[in-house]
């Protein structure tokens, strides 16, 4: 079963990694509402259980309430490779200063998990595997060690990712063991210009 983002969301909260606050409408006007509680501006995000939301034009950012609202329900209903939006997640803004790709898929052939991660993340990592597949690092996960201090340091420097970003490591890994799950994907997992490491996506399998 895949889960839709906000849940995903819910889940990395839950497990102390750093996520924006964020709200789920399922009308335009609870979309305006819940941007009131946000602050104002925010991003408009389709929940679809599909990748590509950004580039269907189900990501927007909305400067006020009101514009989060006309932004809602442009996406609401909208088709994204054969997925209705029914819902948007309202999320805060953040201040982005880097994009990286992270996620643990399980490797069937091998029957272990594999770390991919990424230091050029954001929304087209299949494009960089394929045309950088040396910007894209694997890392083989010991299923009985699973990912410690020590390997999610191996993984942030495989990948050329900020020494901050192994402490996320660890927790997505808590994630995955603890919610017995067969694939956490984080795309992008962000440096704020605060030095702070959060998960603006997040797929959970
Ligand atoms: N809360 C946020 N604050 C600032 N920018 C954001 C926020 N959420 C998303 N973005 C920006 O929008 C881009 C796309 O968002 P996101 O990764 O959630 O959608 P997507 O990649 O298009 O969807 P999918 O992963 O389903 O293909 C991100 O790479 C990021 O640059
Ligand atoms: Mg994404």
């Amino acid at each position: 079963m895949d889960l839709f983002e906000h849940q995903a969301r819910e889940l990395f909260e839950e497990h102390g990694i750093l996520v924006p606050q964020a709200e789920v409408a399922d009308t335009a006007k609870e979309a305006r509402a819940g941007a009131e509680r946000l602050g104002g501006r925010v991003v408009v995000k389709a929940q679809v259980k599909t990748g590509g939301r950004g580039k269907a034009g189900g990501v927007k950012v909305a400067a006020d309430p009101a514009a989060a609202e006309i932004t809602a329900r442009q996406i609401l209903g909208m088709d994204i490779k054969g997925h209705t939006v029914r819902k948007v997640m309202v999320a805060q803004p953040v201040e982005i200063e880097s994009e990286f790709y992270v996620s643990y898929v399980l490797d069937r052939a091998a029957g272990r998990f594999l770390a991919i991660a990424s230091a050029e993340g954001g929304m087209d990592i299949e494009e960089v595997a394929a045309s950088r597949p040396e910007a894209v690092a694997r890392v083989e996960i010991d299923p009985a060690a699973g990912v410690s201090e020590a390997k999610a340091a191996e993984i942030a420097a495989a990948a050329s990712l900020p020494g901050e970003a192994a402490g996320v490591l660890v927790k997505l890994w808590q994630v995955l063991i603890r919610e017995d799950a067969l694939l956490v994907e984080v795309n992008p997992l962000v440096r704020t210009d605060r030095g702070e490491i959060l998960a603006l996506d997040g797929k959970v399998t």
